[in-house]
This record gives structure tokens, sequence and C-alpha cells, in this order.
């Protein structure tokens, strides 16, 4: 695992952005898997700057999202297909056709789940899987207690998540308790992975998913597992790292080598 420690939330979304431009730049056809929350957005501004400019184009992208909240369709303010128009999409020179996002209005929310896992794997899988954390180390909605195999599946919320993502939703308005997400293994499956948190209410998150045990009760410790994982968080995140001095030299070893 690669461990980017940065000074603040502003490094990290330049460090994500550089990342992502590198990618499109190398594979301009790349099958990119994205993140709702406020972890991306910073990313995404700076995205869309890139391709306002020029310097990047994502006309030949394919995107999968995550996760989508069932019972909210695609046009609903706080669905996850929305979020996605509104913060990225509608200003990328990306084809609409070619971003997916489960479908949380689906009548057999099940044989959605099936049908969205069999079109990742049909597009030849996810190339650079981007991803948040929640407060529990949950990555997509793989909560707590998932299985560390799992597939693309409807899973129920915990009332930590559903309490952080209240912010979203006014006081009378219907909450989604479910979700579409595809699954831990889905993840895995992706040929890079790229983790991005800041703010102290990350860090014992970051802490499960860095230095503790592989675990169903910390999902993101099963990035341990994945090859090219690349963890960016800003101080306040990293502050319970015990491996926080070695992992910021080994990442100024790493800079240095590729420079050399
Ligand atoms: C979003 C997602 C979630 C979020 C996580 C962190 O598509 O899958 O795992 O990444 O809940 O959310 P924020 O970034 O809002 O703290």
């Amino acid at each position: 695992m690669r461990l980017v420690i940065l000074e603040n939330a502003e490094a990290v979304a330049d460090f994500a952005c550089d990342y992502f431009v590198d990618q499109l730049k190398a594979q301009p056809n790349s099958i990119l898997g994205l993140a709702t929350g406020s972890s991306p957005v910073a990313l995404y501004q700076r995205l869309i700057g890139a391709n306002q400019r020029g310097e990047v184009s994502f006309k030949d992208v394919t995107s999968f999202n995550l996760d989508e909240y069932i019972g909210l369709a695609g046009d609903h303010a706080q669905s996850y297909r929305h979020f996605m128009n509104e913060k990225l999409f509608d200003h990328i020179d990306i084809d609409k056709a070619r971003t997916h996002v489960p479908d949380g209005a689906a009548a057999d929310p099940n044989a959605e789940c099936v049908r969205y896992e069999k079109e990742i794997q049909a597009a030849g899988g996810i190339d650079l899987q981007l991803l948040g954390i929640g407060v529990n180390g949950h990555i997509g909605f793989n909560e707590p207690l998932s299985s560390l195999a799992s597939r693309t599946r409807v899973k129920t919320l915990t009332k930590s998540t559903i309490k952080a993502n209240s912010r979203y939703f006014d006081a009378d308005e219907f909450q989604p308790t479910d979700a579409i997400t595809t699954g831990i293994g889905t993840i895995l499956d992706a040929k890079e992975v790229l983790l991005l948190a800041t703010g102290a209410t990350k860090a014992e998150a970051v802490r499960g998913c860095v230095e503790g045990p592989v675990s169903a009760a910390c999902p993101a410790s099963a990035l341990q597992m994945h090859q090219h994982a690349v963890v960016v968080v800003d101080e306040e995140a990293a502050s319970l790292l015990s491996m926080k001095e070695y992992a910021q030299w080994a990442e100024q070893r790493h800079i240095e080598l590729e420079q050399a």
C-alpha cells in the first residue's frame, strides 16, 4: 500500500487530480470507478478545470459509480446519478451513455445488482477506482460486517452512515436506508485504487484501513490485500497513524527514486 500524507485537503485534491490526469493521458479510454460524497468534490472541480482548459479529455472514458440509494430514481435531487451529473458529468466532454450508476429505482434491486456487476465485467473491469471512506471504515456502501469477497448487492446502511448522510436531506424528506453497492471483491478487482480521506473525523477509519487487522469490522482494511492501492490523506486524517513518520519518509524516497 502506498500511503501519501499531505498538508491539507487542497493538497489531497491536487494529488488526486494529477493522478487521474496521468491515468487518462496514459490510457484515454480508461474505465474509471467513481465515488460520490464530499471527499471527491474538490477533485471533480479540478478535473472539470483541466478538461475545460483542454489538458485532459474524457471523451473515450467509461465510468461506473460505486453505489446508489434504493428508492431514488436518477432524476431525484439526492440520487447519486444526479450528484454525478451535477458535480462532474455535465461539465466535461464525457459521453453520458458511457457513465454508469446503479438504478436505485429498479423494480428488482437484486436483479439490478447482478446486471451491474456483469456490466462492469463486460466492459473489461475497472482501471482506476476512486474511493472515499466512511467514519466507520466503509468503502462504497460496504458497511462493517460486509464480506471481503462481496460483489454488487443490496446493503442496508448502518445508523452511523444514515446519520452522516442526513446532512444532504431535508428534515421531512424520505431518506433511504438501503443501497445498491459494488462489493469489496468488485473493488479489489480494480487494477488501481485511490482512496481519499481528509479531516479528523476520518482518522480512526484511516487507522483501521492502513494499520488495522484485515477485517470485516473495517471494510477499507481489505485494501491491504490490493497490489496497487494508494491512500491519500491530510495531516488530520493521518493523526492516529503510528507509522506516519515512516510513511512520509518512504513517500519522499518514492519521489526521489522516480526522479533518479
Ligand atoms: C460514496 C461512497 C461512500 C463515501 C463515504 C465517505 O459513493 O461510496 O463510501 O465515499 O461515505 O463520504 P464523504 O466523502 O461524504 O465523507
